[in-house]
């Protein structure tokens, strides 16, 4: 059957003022890249967010890369990080010189928690990251006291969480890092890429514009006439005496302007994915043999609306191979545990204990879940799902 409900790579629609925004900085932005629109987004983020420094980079990568650098590895030291997550949350460290050390996920959350990072600490841990996959934040304040306790730096991986919040405190406000996508997928996204960055230090926050922007910077002294000695300044980015290396991450004028229009929208996205995950669970509530994750507060938005189903592999399959023959829907398993990937494996870092991670990954049921999904294609997905269920009961699946 042909696809009637994707698994869309682009997970909202702009509305008109939306479009209107972005049309007026194409016209008017100047430059096009490192002006006053970012300068807007970045305040706006913060005040959003609560963070005290954020910078717009061109993505949930480049924030990450930038966290990786600032975290100051030395070879050997070790980075813990879920297994259960998307390939940027580790790598960056490991081009530093980390070693990644994979966490295990709580099977009911689906993301770490205080108790299974600690499984994973030694003493030579440097940093964590911590994700809030699926948009869920992890317990944050437990997970900082754990490693306040134990000197070490934490990286909050926002990129699907963007205004989920615990008690008021949002996602990416916690750590010594945030980090936060706003890729073609995402419940806000800058024309498909962009990203956001937020600091707690100041001093780390001072190196960030140069780090981001290939060593740019004003000169230190008044220049008398403007074109002497030359149109700004480079320099090596340094800490402590220790050299940092710059890049190009920055976003464009165009992108940031409507990333500052759609913060206007983010807590009615994520309210509206919410609600929407709520009543499809709900709905199910007689299927045991599906088990969500279901969260009322804002502490869940819902990026996307992940199941495990119960029983066999061969039962998840053949509801994932129902739903596309038979239905048009398209599910998907995400997350391959990234000691899995030849990336990781190639660099020894092909073992990992995380049975958690693994047994969740082998049973996931990812549902379609765009915010942009009509009426007509959620009920035609609900009933699809509670048909496939009756299908697999009627022939015993187990
Ligand atoms: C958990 C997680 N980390 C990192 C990233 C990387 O973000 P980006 O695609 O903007 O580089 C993503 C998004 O795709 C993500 O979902």
């Amino acid at each position: 059957m042909d696809i009637q409900v994707d698994f869309s790579g682009r997970g909202v629609d702009y509305t008109e003022e939306e479009i209107a925004v972005a049309v007026e900085a194409m016209r008017v932005a100047n430059p096009l890249t490192q002006g006053r629109y970012q300068s807007a987004f970045e305040e706006k983020f913060r005040s959003f967010n609560g963070a005290g420094h954020a910078f717009a980079v061109s993505n949930g990568t480049c924030a990450l890369e930038i966290a990786a650098q600032l975290c100051r590895l030395k070879d050997g030291d070790e980075v813990v990080v879920p297994s259960h997550t998307f390939t940027s949350s580790a790598y960056p460290f490991l081009k530093r010189g980390g070693k990644p050390v994979w966490a295990d996920i709580d099977p009911r959350t689906r993301v770490v928690t205080a108790e299974t990072l600690k499984r994973a600490l030694t003493s030579r841990t440097k940093v964590i990251v911590a994700v809030h996959l699926y948009g869920y934040v992890a317990d944050m304040p437990a997970i900082m006291a754990l490693a306040r306790e134990r000197r070490i730096l934490v990286v909050e991986d926002a990129c699907q969480a963007i205004g989920a919040d615990i008690d008021g405190v949002r996602a990416g406000n916690f750590a010594d890092f945030g980090v936060f996508s706003f890729h073609s997928h995402k419940n806000l996204t800058t024309l498909g890429e962009g990203g956001m960055l937020t600091v707690k230090d100041d001093t780390l926050a001072d190196l960030v514009p140069l780090l981001r922007h290939n060593g740019h910077c004003p000169f230190a002294f008044e220049r008398e006439d403007y074109w002497i000695p030359a149109m700004g300044n480079v320099d090596l980015p340094e800490l402590e005496g220790e050299r940092l290396w710059p890049a190009n991450f920055c976003l464009g004028e165009v992108e940031c302007a409507l990333g500052a229009r759609q913060l206007d929208r983010v807590d009615s996205i994520n309210a509206q994915k919410r609600g929407r995950a709520l009543a499809f669970i709900d709905a199910l509530r007689e299927y045991p043999e599906l088990v969500f994750h279901r969260v009322e507060t804002s502490r869940h938005n819902y990026h996307l609306l992940a199941a495990r189903m119960e029983g066999s592999v061969a039962r998840r399959d053949d509801f994932i191979r129902r739903m596309m023959k038979e239905h048009g829907i398209k599910c998907v398993v995400q997350y391959y545990p990234l000691n899995r990937y030849p990336f990781y494996q190639k660099l020894g870092f092909g073992r990992a204990d995380c049975p958690a991670a693994d047994d969740f990954f082998d049973h996931m049921i990812s549902f379609p879940f765009q915010h942009n999904m009509t009426e007509d294609e959620y009920r035609r997905m609900l009933a699809a799902t509670l048909r496939t269920l009756d299908e697999q009961r009627r022939r015993r699946l187990l």
